[in-house]
């Protein structure tokens, strides 16, 4: 069935539309306890007697203003001085990390994420690149990659973009969100179609590949007929990859949220059109629909990993997998090392304080149990295949209740979603989560 011709009963739509989490980890981050450094040691002890590459992720939450709809571990900062303390305490802890490893390890992975990362200067990147080139072997055919806020690198005429092509970064995904001036407004974010057309050329002409550009559905004053427009511009501009992201309302985390008025946003019926539609044009327009928001031309390789089932989803979103354990280093950073996930302190001055001290600033994480792992293998698969093996999960979890109301069928030894499920698979994979009803989310549709 084309996604176009979907169509959902309401109420089944109010019904499927709860709270659920998006699955970028298992088990969630509500369910994450209080840690200390020891366990993370211990951990990193063991990662280093395997061979496995690993995969980095750098935090740079600084932003200098506050989109009303972020929902992004976000500081506002203009002043530079707090930045390149940041900085000097991010230098530290590679060093801290780098002092567990007997050798340099292999890196296939690097992603810096925010905030905003392009908040950074030139010679604050140069410094930072120049220390994780100094403790880790970042591979040849390895991904480096940034979120950019267009903003932030227009005025320089592409300088910063350039000092990052030069610095090795060869992916870049760009926030774009919607390209209607009401809702830009509405959201407190100018970003004028000429910012975000000419930094897109501009990355293309760089020599960037596996460009992304961000969209959300579900923002105030989005309708299906406006939305529509900014779909059919980002198809015109062909990016390689694009993400369509659900607005997370989460106002209990992001009290910010609260200033956009709720009789504003659109309903859950017309929230759920603007999805369908824009997947429908991007898929006309060649694009191939991945796990449940992102889409990539066919010869990305996004898309090939997605064929070849080397999908994985992280705190990043869907990406081509590379290696399963991850350090992340910043504010609020989480990784990944041998079954377990480490989160760091969420406060500025006690990251600070903490890496000041010559302690990995961990806070928080879970150690995962055995149990655990086979539920999050089930997510895993369905989150990125969209479908589970029925033997290997048998007993995990119970696909009775998706059957009856249509979200997933039994097909060759297998349960695999529906045409409808694939647009609900946050509540498909729910099915299979055992802290399920533990912890407030956003919701489903
Ligand atoms: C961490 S932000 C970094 C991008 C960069 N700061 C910018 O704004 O261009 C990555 C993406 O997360 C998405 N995002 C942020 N808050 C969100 C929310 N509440 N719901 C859904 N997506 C959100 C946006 O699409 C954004 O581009
Ligand atoms: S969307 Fe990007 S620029 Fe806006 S507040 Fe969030 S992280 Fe900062």
């Amino acid at each position: 069935m084309e996604p176009d011709l979907i169509h959902v009963d309401p109420q089944l739509l109010a019904k499927w539309n709860r709270p659920v989490p998006r699955y970028t980890s298992y088990p969630t981050a509500p369910q994450f306890y209080l840690l200390d450094e020891t366990e993370v040691r211990k951990k990193l002890i063991q990662f280093d007697r395997t061979d496995k590459p690993l995969s980095l992720y750098f935090h740079i939450p600084f932003c200098r203003s506050m989109c009303l709809f972020c929902g992004c571990s976000v500081v506002l900062n203009r002043n530079p001085k707090r930045q390149s303390a940041y900085l000097f305490h991010l230098l530290k802890e590679i060093e801290l990390i780098a002092s567990q490893f007997n050798r340099k390890r292999s890196v296939s992975q690097l992603h810096l994420g925010g905030g905003t990362p392009t908040s950074l200067s030139e010679e604050e990147f140069e410094r930072l690149m120049e220390k994780i080139n100094r403790h880790f072997h970042l591979t040849s055919d390895g991904e480096i990659s940034i979120e950019i806020d267009p903003r932030t690198v227009y005025a320089d005429q592409g300088a910063k973009l350039k000092a990052l092509k030069r610095l090795g970064f060869n992916r870049v995904s760009f926030g774009v969100q919607d390209l209607d001036p009401l809702v830009q407004e509405a959201i407190r974010r100018r970003q004028s179609e000429e910012m975000t057309v000419e930094t897109y050329y501009r990355a293309r002409e760089l020599g960037f590949h596996g460009i992304n550009l961000d969209l959300i559905y579900g923002l105030p004053h989005q309708t299906r007929e406006r939305f529509a427009k900014t779909a059919e511009k980002m198809v015109q501009l062909k990016p390689d990859r694009m993400a369509l992201y659900s607005y997370a309302k989460i106002p209990w985390l992001k009290a910010h949220q609260k200033a956009i008025p709720d009789e504003t946003l659109p309903t859950a019926e017309e929230k759920f059109g603007i999805y369908v539609d824009a997947r429908a044009r991007f898929m006309k327009g060649g694009y191939t629909a991945i796990g449940m928001d992102h889409f990539a031309l066919s010869g990305d390789p996004l898309a090939k990993a997605y064929e070849k089932r080397r999908l994985t989803r992280n705190f990043q979103g869907y990406a081509v997998e590379m290696a399963e354990d991850m350090i992340g280093f910043g504010l609020t950073a989480i990784g990944f090392i041998e079954g377990a996930y480490f989160q760091n302190a969420k406060e500025l001055g006690e990251y600070q304080k903490r890496v000041g001290e010559g302690k990995l600033p961990v806070e928080r994480g879970y150690i995962l149990s055995e149990e655990d792992k086979k539920h999050g293998q089930a997510i895993q698969s369905i989150m990125c295949h969209f479908e589970i093996e029925k033997e290997r999960f048998d007993g995990v979890g119970d696909p009775t209740a998706l059957i009856e109301e249509g979200l997933m069928e039994e097909k060759e030894g297998k349960y695999v979603a529906t045409p409808t499920g694939r647009l609900f698979i946050r509540i498909v994979a729910s099915a299979y989560d055992q802290y399920i009803g533990k912890g407030r989310f956003s919701r489903a549709v």
